[in-house]
């Protein structure tokens, strides 16, 4: 490969994903949509349509932002594997695989900062 071919390829994935068209990458994109879907099978009816809140459940909006009490993926997973069955939170253990919840954390974060709007994200096919 020619030297500038592999300065564009290094200049591409030095991009932040903003610069790289809406979205980010293919497999953010993956995702997203993965994460919408096992959003709106499993939490939505809680956490509200498009994680627009509901006053049945925390705002993840809020829990995701920077500083909110599940702002790190590892805390998200946490409560959701665990649940907090004393409070009303299920815990998703059994109903979801690991790669399922951090579909929906991904989706969350895009949802709270405001990168994915609301409504079904676009099939990645
Ligand atoms: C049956 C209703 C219900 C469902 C379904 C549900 N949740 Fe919850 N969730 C709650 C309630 C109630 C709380 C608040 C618990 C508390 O007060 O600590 C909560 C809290 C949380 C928190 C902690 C937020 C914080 O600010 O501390 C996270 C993260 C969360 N839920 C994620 C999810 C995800 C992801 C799903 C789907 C996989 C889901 N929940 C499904 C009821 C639900």
């Amino acid at each position: 490969m020619c030297r500038s071919a592999l300065l564009f390829a290094a200049f591409i994935l030095l991009m932040p994903n903003a610069a790289r068209g809406q979205g980010g990458s293919a497999n953010e994109k993956a995702s997203v949509y993965e994460g919408w879907r096992q959003y709106s099978v499993h939490c939505a009816r809680c956490h509200g349509q498009d994680v627009l809140g509901n006053p049945v459940a925390a705002n993840l909006l809020v829990s995701v932002a920077p500083g909110g009490p599940t702002a790190e993926q590892e805390a998200f997973l946490t409560v959701v594997l665990q649940g907090r069955p004393e409070r009303g939170m299920p815990a998703f253990e059994e109903a979801m695989t690991s790669e399922q919840m951090e579909a929906v954390y991904v989706y969350v974060k895009g949802r709270a900062e405001k990168r994915v709007p609301p409504g079904r994200p676009k099939d990645p096919g």
